[in-house]
């Protein structure tokens, strides 16, 4: 039920424009000497709780999280007093905790979870928190345990409105809460970026799973025939697990997270596999985690460059460059945000085919000759030259890689 923080979450918050940056400065605003509420509402899964979390991280402040359940009663939140061994002694509760740190060192965070699960009556310890900075222990005839005015405890709620809950949050409880952001699924480019910052894995997949999840979502809305959210919490995980497995497993990995997860029922489970499978989910994953076996290349009889032979190329691919910077000036190579224009490496494949195509052997070493051949059906070289298109899908797809090689030609990069 309660969960000391001891800064084991590495994850942080991404923001979605600026709540995150918003709420901090607003909680650093504040006077010191009070209480101060933050309610975040919005459907489960799209970091409300991390949000709470990175916040307290931010301000380097212990935190205390409390589940809301209609168990909890006001002694667990509270602390009480107890005769133990025939002597009273107190049992903390987060609560006396996060006020003790505020007092000790200035601030401190309570973050309670599915705050309308507490029954009203157990809200009461938190209104005269919220309202009047301090708590009336119950166990010992209401007396005063209070936040010293020179700190200060930010209580953060988090809930899903949606929900017709088992205790609604009471109107007067609520009120106490300063502001009440609502945290909602993010855009299509923002969830890819999360997806992939959180999970760390490569921006195609992270883009396969965002397109389903949204798809699914939006059939949720539209007939619920599925009524379990895709949220991005799934989307995180499904990344997360599919990106450290094995390939072979990725049916009862589809099957497993998402199908049998969001499917409440059979007649569900075979709306979200009608989904999926209308995407091509399964095909699309397949050929970016297992690119070798649909590729044509053989990699045997490719050399292997060792590094005498790759400083060699550099230092020639080099004085290309210097010889057409100086016929053509650096603007025609570089953008103004120091990005390589695409004719540039037009003009570079048409003159120094042979030097590009020892160059391209480099990118051999990461596999993007056999990921471009299996996601485009076609081979990188032709009559032995590397292609134009091949070149071309490295600078839409792989731009990091091309970018980083020229650097090394080009130290006006630097
Ligand atoms: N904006 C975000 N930034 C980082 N991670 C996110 C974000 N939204 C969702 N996640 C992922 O979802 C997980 C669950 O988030 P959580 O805070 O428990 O959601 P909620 O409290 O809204 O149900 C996080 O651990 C993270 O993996
Ligand atoms: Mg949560």
């Amino acid at each position: 039920m309660m969960l000391i923080s001891q800064n084991l979450n590495k994850i942080s918050y991404i923001q979605q424009n600026d709540e995150f940056d918003y709420l901090k400065n607003l909680i650093k605003s504040l006077e010191k000497g009070i209480c101060m509420g933050i309610l975040l509402h919005g459907p489960p899964g799209t970091g409300k709780t991390l949000l709470a979390i990175t916040l307290a991280n931010a301000f380097n402040a212990h935190y205390y999280i409390i589940d809301g359940s209609p168990d909890l009663d006001r002694r667990d939140i509270e602390g009480y007093w107890e005769i133990f061994n025939g002597e009273t002694q107190f049992n903390y509760g987060p609560l006396t905790r996060a006020i003790d740190d505020a007092n000790k060192e200035g601030v401190s965070f309570i973050i309670i979870n599915e705050v309308n699960a507490i029954r009203e009556s157990e809200q009461i310890s938190l209104n005269s928190l919220l309202s009047e900075n301090h708590i009336n222990l119950i166990s010992k005839g209401f007396e005063r345990y209070e936040l010293n005015p020179k700190s200060k405890l930010v209580i953060i709620g988090t809930l899903n409105k949606g929900v017709i809950g088992i205790n609604k949050l009471q109107e007067a409880f609520e009120d106490r809460f300063i502001v009440s952001p609502e945290i909602n699924y993010p855009i299509k480019q923002k969830e890819i970026e999360i997806a992939t910052k959180i999970s760390g894995c490569d921006t195609n997949l992270a883009e396969i799973v965002v397109d389903v999840a949204r798809q699914i979502r939006k059939q949720a809305l539209k007939d619920f025939s599925i009524t379990k959210i895709f949220s991005t919490r799934l989307v995180v995980n499904f990344c997360i697990v599919v990106s450290c497995m094995s390939p072979k497993f990725l049916r009862h990995n589809i099957e497993n997270i998402i199908i049998n997860k969001l499917g409440e029922n059979q007649e569900e489970k075979k709306s979200i596999a009608m989904i999926l499978d209308g995407k091509m989910f399964e095909e699309k994953l397949n050929r970016l985690l297992k690119p070798e076996e649909n590729s044509t290349v053989s990699e045997k009889t490719e050399l292997n460059l060792v590094e005498a032979e790759e400083q060699k190329i550099v230092s020639i691919m080099k004085e290309q460059v210097d010889k057409h910077i100086q016929a053509y000036s650096k603007t025609s190579v570089f953008k103004k945000n120091g990005d390589i224009w695409w004719k540039f490496f037009e003009w570079f494949w048409r003159y120094n085919r042979k030097k590009l195509r020892d160059y391209i052997k480099l990118t051999r070493k990461l596999r993007l000759n056999i990921l471009y051949s299996s996601s485009t059906g076609k081979n990188y070289q032709y009559n032995g030259e590397i292609t134009l298109s091949y070149i071309r899908w490295l600078y839409r797809h792989k731009n990091q890689v091309l970018m980083n090689f020229m650097k090394i030609i080009c130290p006006i990069f630097n």
